[in-house]
């Protein structure tokens, strides 16, 4: 019997740095506290890079560890997608560099740009060359080095944000193998924009004493916005992904959503009526990791021992943007 090629994850890796900024130090530099910032957020620390480390260095670490989990060499990967808002610089991409950082001597890769939605984007289109039978080893990356663009000023941004990455490696189904990657919802909504966005240093507004001056080379948040559209939005897309698989919460064994604040997770998983248990939160340890927080947050799955060959996970994530999506996949080991 011959059955449908999909992608399956078949490794993983994370890497956050190890330097760690906790709501009690922030209460030192903004006019904050560690309460307030857990009741509205869901977060106590969140991990920062030292200064001349880059989305590379992270995404490089998260690599090297997922292929060892695989055991494989870099050598063998045929392509690299790299999601991340936070490249090391405006070109060459980060794909690039992860690409020559590994060694790896034969292969293509490329960057995606969707805000907290760029691992959802990356994977779907790594699963799609896999599914064309074009490749077979898909390295996909999370990557995002937040505390670069961010105003430790704003008391309202800069409490949200950390540094992480993840990667993972697809590969495609055995004939008859009933796991992988099932299907997927991706959507942008370019009005979005103004609520989340980073304007300066691109070809509308190059850098200039003027940028520098005005603070365009800071993350700019309307929190209030994000955060209504990002619980309808990701209720949205799950039920969307859902139903037309035929499939409700119920089903779900595992929920992993992008890591933001914590009220949103609990309010999709509530529209979703799914228990608590399936939900996997660790926004409290890491922040908004911007790209990095779903593998991230498969690994303390794993960790837990919630994720188990043949699992239906749901993941869900909403970005800048907008952008968003919802990824319905059967665990592969
Ligand atoms: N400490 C103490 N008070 C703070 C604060 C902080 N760190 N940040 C904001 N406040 C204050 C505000 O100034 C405001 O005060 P005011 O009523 O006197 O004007 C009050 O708290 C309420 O502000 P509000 O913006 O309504 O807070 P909130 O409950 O919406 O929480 C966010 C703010 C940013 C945590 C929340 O909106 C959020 O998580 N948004 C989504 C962000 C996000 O997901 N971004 C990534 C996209 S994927």
């Amino acid at each position: 019997m011959t059955s449908v090629r999909r992608a399956k994850i078949t490794a993983l890796g994370t890497y956050v740095p190890p330097r760690v900024l906790s709501n009690f130090d922030l209460e030192k530099m903004v006019d904050t506290t560690n309460e307030w910032i857990l009741e509205r957020t869901g977060i106590r620390e969140r991990h920062l890079v030292d200064k001349g480390v880059a989305a590379s260095d992270l995404a490089v670490e998260a690599a090297k560890i997922c292929l060892a989990n695989r055991g494989i060499d870099a050598k063998e990967v045929e392509c690299i997608i790299v999601g991340t808002v936070t490249p090391d610089m405006m070109y060459p991409s980060t794909a690039c560099l992860v690409q020559h950082k590994l060694g790896i001597p034969n292969t293509w890769g490329f960057d995606i740009s969707a805000g907290c939605s760029g691992f959802l984007f990356s994977l779907t289109t790594g699963a799609k060359f896999i599914e064309s039978g074009q490749y077979k080893k898909v390295l996909v990356i999370g990557a995002d080095v937040n505390s670069s663009m961010i105003d430790y000023k704003d008391r309202a941004t800069c409490i949200i944000f950390g540094d992480g990455a993840g990667a993972v490696l697809l590969e495609p189904t055995e004939d008859g193998e009933q796991v992988g990657i099932i299907d997927h919802v991706h959507q942008v909504e370019g009005v979005g924009g103004q609520y989340l966005y980073m304007p300066g240093g691109g070809s509308l507004h190059p850098t200039s004493k003027e940028t520098v001056e005005q603070n365009m080379h800071v993350v700019h948040q309307d929190g209030q916005n994000v955060f209504k559209y990002a619980v309808k939005k990701m209720s949205e897309m799950t039920v969307k992904v859902l139903s037309r698989n035929h499939l409700t919460g119920s089903d779900v064994d595992c929920f992993i959503a992008h890591q933001a604040n914590r009220r949103i997770i609990v309010a999709t998983a509530e529209r979703l009526k799914m228990p608590m248990d399936k939900v996997i939160i660790n926004i409290e340890k890491y922040g908004n990791t911007t790209a990095g927080t779903i593998p991230l947050a498969m690994q303390t799955a794993l960790d837990e021992g919630k994720l188990k060959k043949g699992n239906n996970v749901l993941l869900a994530a909403v970005g800048a943007g907008f952008t968003s999506g919802a990824t319905l996949l059967k665990w592969a080991y």
